[in-house]
């Protein structure tokens, strides 16, 4: 079952419900189940998961039926799945999922390596099913304020931070994958750009693969944007700084205040406003944007081509190893935690 239907089938297509199945339940899926479950227009046909402690916790969670494999899943019928599975099945999920013709988000990263994300963007293509990547930040309602701040404005400078405390699983990813690459996408939104210099200075303290990471970048455009992430900071802090010729944004990406300086005056003075930001659960606008895409065939927010470019960046950063971090870091232990 899918949703490319004939012209004559269209309107109608159009108007049923669709039947949509989540791929993993681990933390990101369970949430993907969730929000689906409570969408209007939207079947939730179950989600799927190996692990009997992992479906149950689903079922309980969202009430929904829960599968042992893909292919019991999709033997009820879906028009679209949601991948959040750990990132190295993407590709063998994905194009299972298209070979069926269905359409398919991606969680971010869109896979563990270019050529297997491109694989999925070009096998999509080819089968006519929609792909979005899951680079939910976007949906932040302060990252949208702040791209509608900085649209018609001449962008100089980018500032992101994203720190936090270690998560409680380690996965085998370091932050430029696990965190960093939400900014790298949204550096390329923002500026509407494509990265075309990296200057990656990484380190590991604690964990095996990099735990800090300060990313410096220049678009093709000529912005300069640099990226501070970690996770030795013992609280989460995310935020964002905009410098345009016009004015300079501040947005809490946490609180989801968001504040712009302008009207720059010769003597120093300038103003300074806070600026009206939504309350949308980000997933559930993302949620709602995909099955708009696979509902009108329209391209979706989040492209394959864009997850991909920005798997690329990231792993282009990756490409300096870290070193380890100042010798004096090693004598006092930290906790990892999980
Ligand atoms: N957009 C975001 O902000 C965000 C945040 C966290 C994670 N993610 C991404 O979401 C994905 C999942 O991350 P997570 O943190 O939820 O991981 P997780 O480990 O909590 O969940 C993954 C789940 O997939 C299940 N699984 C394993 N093999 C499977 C298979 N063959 N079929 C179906 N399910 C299978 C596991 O049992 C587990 O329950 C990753 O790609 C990750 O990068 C995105």
């Amino acid at each position: 079952m899918n949703s490319k239907g004939s012209a004559s089938g269209a309107n109608t297509e159009a108007r049923r419900a669709l039947r949509v199945g989540v791929i993993g339940a681990g933390v990101m899926g369970s949430n993907h189940a969730r929000v689906l479950a409570g969408l209007p227009g939207v079947t939730l046909v179950g989600i799927v998961d190996p692990l009997p402690e992992h479906r149950t916790r689903a079922t309980e969670f969202v009430g929904c039926r829960a599968f042992v494999s893909l292919d019991e899943l999709l033997s009820e019928g879906v028009d679209a799945v949601t991948i959040a599975a750990p990132t190295h099945l993407h590709h063998e999920i994905a194009l299972a999922c298209i070979a069926r013709d269905i359409h398919i988000l991606v969680e971010k990263p869109i896979a563990p390596t270019v050529q297997e994300g491109l694989d999925i963007v070009d096998a999509a293509r080819r089968a006519g099913v929609t792909l979005m990547v899951g680079h939910v930040e976007r949906f932040n309602p302060a990252v949208a304020a702040i791209k509608q701040a900085i649209s018609a404005e001449d962008i100089l400078s980018i500032g992101i931070t994203r720190v936090g405390p270690f998560p409680p699983r380690m996965s085998n990813v370091g932050v430029v994958i696990d965190l960093a690459v939400h900014d790298i996408d949204l550096i390329r939104w923002f500026t509407e750009s494509d990265i075309v210099e990296v200057q990656p200075q990484l380190s590991s303290a604690v964990a095996e693969r990099e735990d800090i990471a300060l990313l410096q970048f220049r678009t093709a455009s000529g912005v300069l944007a640099h990226i501070n992430t970690n996770w030795l900071t013992p609280f989460k802090a995310r935020s964002v700084t905009v410098a345009t010729r016009g004015k300079y944004v501040m947005g809490d990406l946490l609180t989801r205040q968001v504040t712009e300086c302008f009207g720059f005056k010769p003597d120093g003075s300038y103003s300074m406003r806070h600026l009206p930001v939504g309350h949308d659960e980000p997933l559930r606008a993302e949620l709602i944007a995909f099955l708009e895409a696979v509902r009108t065939g329209n391209l979706p927010a989040v492209s394959g081509d864009e997850g991909v470019a920005s798997l690329e960046i990231a792993i282009r950063c990756l490409e300096s190893p870290a070193r380890p971090a100042a010798t004096t870091a090693r004598k006092g232990p930290r906790r990892v935690a999980g």
